[in-house]
């Protein structure tokens, strides 16, 4: 499959506990890629109601400049996900992030739901995206059904902690019990074409901890990952933004590629070393994602 426009950048999803104002007011000048406002974890039980109403109104008044505005529901099952979207589509967020999404119904129901009330509020149908959070042995096992589930879906999140809690794995930095899941989602996302979203990295005091698992999460295939703190948000977008060498090296290859494939030549030499369909399909994806990030032009 191949999708013919290219998906917007998500290389850093900053979350926002949905009741703290000062908070939210600071994401969105930060040039987060996403900012996403919680309902879920972040807030406590007796907090949700008020942070319906402030996410709600920071959706309406709230200038986001070119951050992507994401609210995050409750699971479904939980009791709290009707009113989480009864209170946060009609203020037309760009997407709505599902956490610990067991199997692919849960997200059409989602996707069924927000349709309802795009209709009602005359919202734009389908133009309110999904993003599902694959967090359980269940979800990891339904994961390309879950990416498959239905037309709004554009990316899965991959939650490490509560996945290691749900299959009891002990977390290590090495994160080895976790390797097999987070290279499963990022699987899954590229059978469907959609953005894999990596883990994320709690000690946000530790730059160098983040920049290394950051940079693994981007060598595994991931395009983008979830962070909790400003200082966060530059260094892993400057990570999953290709440098201006990768960009030229890329280019290289896709021009290289486009005259010998005119020419009946699938396979040939550059720089001492051979270039066929694998290398050059890596190539075009880093174009894509420079093109995401804004480094070229659009096609
Ligand atoms: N978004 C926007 N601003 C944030 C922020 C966030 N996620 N996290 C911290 N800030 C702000 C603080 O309000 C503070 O602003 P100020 O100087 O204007 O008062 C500044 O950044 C520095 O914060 P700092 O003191 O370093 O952090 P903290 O101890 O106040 O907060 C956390 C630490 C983890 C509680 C906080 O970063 C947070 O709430 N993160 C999001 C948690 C969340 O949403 N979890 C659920 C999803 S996983
Ligand atoms: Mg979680």
């Amino acid at each position: 499959m191949n999708r013919t426009k290219t998906p917007r950048a998500r290389r850093a999803i900053l979350y926002v506990p949905g009741n703290e104002t000062r908070k939210i007011e600071k994401a969105v000048t930060l040039g987060a890629d996403s900012v996403c406002l919680d309902l879920e974890d972040g807030v406590a039980p007796n907090r949700k109601a008020e942070a319906r109403e402030t996410i709600a109104r920071a959706f309406r008044a709230l200038a986001f400049g070119a951050s992507e505005k994401l609210g995050r529901i409750n699971g479904v099952g939980t009791g709290f996900e009707i009113d989480d979207l009864e209170a946060l589509v009609p203020a037309h967020p760009d997407g709505i992030v599902v956490p610990k999404v067991n199997d692919a119904e849960e997200l059409r129901w989602v996707s069924a739901r927000v349709r309802e009330i795009e209709i009602r509020e005359q919202i734009a149908p389908g133009s309110i995206a999904l993003l599902g959070m694959i967090e359980s042995a269940r979800g990891l096992v339904n994961a390309v059904a879950i990416a498959n589930a239905d037309a709004r879906v554009e990316a899965l999140i991959f939650g490490a902690e509560d996945y290691a809690a749900d299959v009891g794995a002990t977390r290590t930095r090495e994160g080895l019990e976790v390797l097999y899941a987070r290279s499963a989602v990022v699987a899954a996302c590229a059978a469907a074409d959609i953005q894999a979203i990596d883990l994320l990295y709690l000690d946000f005091r530790d730059a160098d901890g983040l920049r290394a698992e950051t940079r693994r999460g981007a060598q595994l295939g991931y395009v983008g990952t979830q962070v909790i703190h400003p200082n966060q948000v530059p260094l892993v977008q400057e990570i999953f933004t290709p440098d201006d060498a990768a960009i030229a090296a890329a280019q290289r290859i896709v021009d290289a590629a486009a005259e010998h494939l005119a020419q009946g030549r699938g396979a040939f030499a550059l720089d001492h070393k051979m270039v066929d369909m694998p290398i050059i399909k890596a190539a075009e994806r880093v174009l894509a994602r420079a093109r995401a990030a804004g480094k070229i032009a659009m096609e």
